[in-house]
């Protein structure tokens, strides 16, 4: 089926633009006046596209031509494991748990397991808190659980630690069968973790070069978690190529979704808007806002300017969820400072639907919701709150999805990494790396005593010297 006849992901950007209720929005004329900028970034893209620095886009089609691999894996091993864990961190996690939470059932592990296509429960351990780390291992029977070591770097301190515990309870619970329990997700030729692969004989998939952990998904990264759990990744890659040749090929801020939603953001930024909300209404799209929220953080926050400027640049993202966060956050945004935008994300159908009982015994003003459904109020609620915060003078826009499923989820995605690298390019900063964190990785390697390190370990106890700390009761100033 064409494109075009398939259920294309729609834009409404009405609450950003001027209007008698909110004359503080944005005109065409300011919108289209980025026109030429964004044909410059268009055109930055397409030279960064061809010379592999961004490779999310390119490599669609040949993540298509891996899908039988990584399908016929999947199903092999999905019938031998109970428990399927990613152990991972960023964006090594944050893909394969909004992937698998936007398309499978939301209580899809304490479903019975037929119900669950006899596929393995799904876990994700993005942190090393001992607690929850010991308490998924205390749940879960290593001799049913297959572990999927996820790290573009084969370096990362916390993965290469869970991995290790993993390692060594496996070894001593299943002897030498332990490595048929563990697959890994890696580089093809770099890293700390590839030898140790190549040496145990770990079943291994590749991350392909050029591409960074949060544009990272649509790689075996997330697509062997998604298959494992019985996701039609067919239909999430054909949905990433439909809005890629979208994008691709259209030229207009007004017709060209990526363009639209980074000048949109750009416009917005030199305004002063340094926050950007993403709130979806649906409970299914809430860890999607955690993988959007790393995607335009790490991506966009920049000190320095491509020519080494001090730039400091970078909306803060904000998570909220609909209608949950209406009771929690929206009161901060309808009248505290005027420094947000706001992104809903809509589903026009969802897959279940649930009637509000009927009781003409109940009072007029609990009547009146009997025989609607839940979907009718959660769409009325966000209409409501939409228009209440055009009344306060506030600009929101929405993604409107036709439903969530596999092809609506792969454009979403698609979508967002290539607002983010159209935003990169209007900021003028590179969107691809993450310099703030490097100085935070190396004092860990620091304390934790790597070699090479003791500079810097003095340097941290130094600092650690003199220190500000709450005075006990009674102590005399
Ligand atoms: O987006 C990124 O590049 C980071 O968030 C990484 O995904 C994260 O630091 C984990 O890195 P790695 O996959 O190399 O272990």
């Amino acid at each position: 089926m064409d494109y075009q006849e398939r259920s294309r992901i729609t834009l409404d950007y009405t609450g950003m633009m001027s209007s008698s209720q909110n004359p503080k929005g944005f005109t065409k004329e300011e919108l289209l006046g980025l026109q030429k900028e964004l044909n410059q970034a268009q055109a930055s893209l397409q030279t960064r596209r061809d010379s592999g620095e961004i490779d999310f886009s390119k490599l669609l089609p040949s993540m298509k031509a891996q899908l039988p691999e990584i399908i016929e894996y999947a199903n092999a091993v999905a019938p031998m494991y109970d428990n399927f864990v990613v152990l991972g961190i960023g964006g090594s996690a944050l893909g394969p748990l909004a992937v698998h939470q936007a398309l499978n059932h939301y209580y899809y592990n304490e479903l019975p397991p037929a119900k669950r296509g006899n596929r393995p429960r799904f876990y994700v351990m993005d942190n090393i808190d001992p607690v929850r780390f010991n308490e998924l291992l205390q749940i879960l029977d290593p001799r049913k659980t297959l572990f999927n070591v996820i790290s573009k770097s084969g370096n990362t301190s916390e993965t290469m630690a869970q991995f290790l515990i993993v390692r060594d309870t496996l070894r001593r619970v299943c002897g030498d069968s332990y490595a048929k329990h563990i697959v890994v997700t890696t580089d093809k030729e770099k890293g700390n973790l590839l030898p140790i692969v190549l040496k145990e004989g770990y079943q291994r998939f590749v991350i392909p070069a050029g591409i960074g952990g949060r544009f990272s998904e649509l790689t075996p990264v997330g697509l062997l978690a998604a298959a494992i759990c019985g996701i039609d990744v067919e239909q999430l890659l054909e949905g990433a190529i439909a809005m890629d040749q979208w994008i691709r090929e259209s030229k207009g801020v007004l017709s060209n979704p990526a363009q639209l939603r980074a000048a949109l953001a750009q416009l917005s930024w030199q305004k002063g808007k340094n926050i950007s909300v993403f709130m979806p209404y649906a409970d299914g799209l809430k860890t999607m806002a955690d993988w959007y929220a790393q995607l335009w953080a790490e991506s966009l926050g920049k000190r320095f300017d491509r020519q080494g400027r001090a730039v400091h640049v970078g909306q803060t993202p904000v998570k909220a969820l609909g209608v949950t966060d209406q009771h929690s956050q929206v009161q901060l945004y309808a009248e505290g400072p005027d420094d947000k935008v706001i992104t809903f994300v809509t589903v026009e159908k969802f897959k279940e639907t649930r009637e509000i009982p009927i009781d003409l015994e109940l009072p007029e003003d609990i009547q009146f919701i009997g025989g609607r459904t839940l979907e009718e109020l959660l769409i009325a609620e966000q209409k409501a709150t939409e228009y209440a915060l055009t009344l306060a003078g506030r600009q929101h826009e929405k993604i409107m999805l036709s439903s969530l499923d596999a092809y609506n989820v792969g454009q979403l995605l698609l979508l967002l990494e290539w607002e983010t690298a159209y935003m990169g390019e209007l900021l003028n900063i590179n969107a691809y790396d993450q310099p703030g964190v490097e100085e935070g990785k190396n004092g860990t390697y620091a304390l934790m005593g790597r070699k090479g390190y003791e500079t810097k370990k003095q340097e941290i106890e130094e600092y650690g010297k003199t220190r500000h700390i709450l005075e006990e009761i009674g102590t005399k100033s």
